[in-house]
């Protein structure tokens, strides 16, 4: 009886415990539940955090500048481990700009949107008639890309850059293009004017952040084209956008003059009006080597005729005759004309083209140049 007592008082002493166990362990959950909630809360009730950059570290702060122009000196929060420096992007609280955190250089590449990033795929045989300026820029580009200890055994230095001028459609791209294909390079174009024209106080950032991406995807051939409208000789600096352009001007110099001739990182440039070209831009060091690329003659036409027609169908041709008449053509113009005698033989319901066709459309490119050449100073 005594035993049977004892065991109901033990049985009952267990089924309390267990049930404070139980309790407990609810309890936690539902404290656990709570600092969730009030976790959600404050991110609900948090404002968003503002993106800006520093201009410039102190000993009393960080200058920091807004996107809409404004500076102020504001404070690090203790949370922010990294170091700050002059140029970085972070993220600030709203209200009074303390920096919560750094953000990421590789993120703050605005430049990506506005560049035309790409691993081309042109070859060299798809240029007609430039041997000698392809030969060239297999030299100066090429080579150091592909074998640098060749250079530092024969002790020479070759060019950072290169400069090729000459008539617009002559093909100045494609042999850029061309030469970072055959180095397996990121190619990264910059069409100087619309650079100058898009960022408006803030050209000279987007040319150091071209560099920084050129130097993280290097490999890279950053090809500047329209260069005169960045490298143009000044008359007078008068108006502020005549400083902008010049002060975009000099960081492109600056971070020219920064790297290394056997980096692996290229400049190639690109004019139609070399006569007009800041010479500082051609000194020993910058882009020092100049390539011409002019009009094709004669044969330079009959191999640019030949690469794009390779996929036509001509019937009684004579070819000859046909580039006889595309005196002073670019390549572009010839290849114009290979797609408008397509559309002639498309028109006449035929898949061949005929001489015919060739001589209408050497007559309608023609026609075309000479207007855009009467015009050129209304059209620009
Ligand atoms: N030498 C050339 N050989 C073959 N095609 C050419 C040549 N030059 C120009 N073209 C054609 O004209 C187009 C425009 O040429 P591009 O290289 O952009 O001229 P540029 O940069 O000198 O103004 C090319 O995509 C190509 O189709
Ligand atoms: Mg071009």
């Amino acid at each position: 009886m005594k035993t049977k007592a004892k065991d109901e008082i033990k049985d009952a002493i267990l089924g309390y415990t267990a049930n404070v166990d139980d309790l407990d362990a609810e309890n936690r959950i539902l404290r656990e539940t709570v600092t969730h909630l009030k976790d959600e809360l404050s991110k609900f009730q948090k404002n968003p955090l503002i993106i800006a950059e520093v201009k410039d570290v102190l000993d009393n702060g960080v200058v920091l500048k807004l996107t809409n122009g404004n500076e102020f000196l504001v404070d690090v929060s203790p949370g922010c481990t990294e170091k700050i420096h002059p140029g970085d992007f972070v993220l600030a609280e709203q209200k009074n700009l303390t920096i919560i955190r750094k953000i990421p250089s590789s993120k703050s590449f605005n430049v990506e949107r506005y560049v035309i990033i790409e691993k081309p795929d042109t070859k060299f045989t798809d240029i007609g008639g430039l041997e000698q300026q392809a030969e060239e820029i297999k030299e100066v580009i090429e080579l150091p890309l592909l074998k640098p200890e060749l250079f530092k055994k024969v002790g020479i230095e070759p060019p950072k850059g290169i400069l090729l001028h000459g008539p617009p459609g002559t093909g100045k791209t494609l042999l850029a293009k061309a030469v970072a294909s055959s180095t397996n390079s990121t190619f990264i174009e910059v069409v100087a004017s619309e650079l100058v024209q898009k960022f408006i106080g803030e050209g000279a950032k987007q040319i150091k952040e071209i560099f920084q991406l050129a130097r993280e995807k290097a490999p890279s051939v950053i090809f500047i084209d329209e260069l005169d409208a960045l490298a143009a000789k000044r008359i007078d600096i008068g108006t502020s956008g005549e400083r902008e352009v010049q002060r975009t001007f000099m960081q492109l110099l600056a971070e020219i003059d920064g790297f290394k001739p056997l980096g692996n990182v290229k400049i190639i440039g690109c004019t139609n009006r070399k006569d007009i070209l800041d010479p500082a831009i051609l000194r020993p060091g910058r882009l020092d080597r100049l390539i011409e690329v002019p009009i094709p003659n004669e044969a330079g036409r009959r191999d640019i005729f030949k690469i794009h027609t390779k996929r036509m169908t001509l019937e009684k041709v004579d070819v000859d005759k046909v580039i006889k008449k595309m005196e002073n053509f670019s390549g572009a113009e010839i290849r114009a004309v290979a797609t408008e005698a397509g559309y002639f033989a498309i028109r006449a319901n035929r898949t061949k083209v005929k001489e015919d066709d060739m001589l209408k459309a050497v007559e309608k490119v023609r026609q075309e140049e000479e207007f855009e050449e009467e015009y050129k100073d209304i059209f620009g």
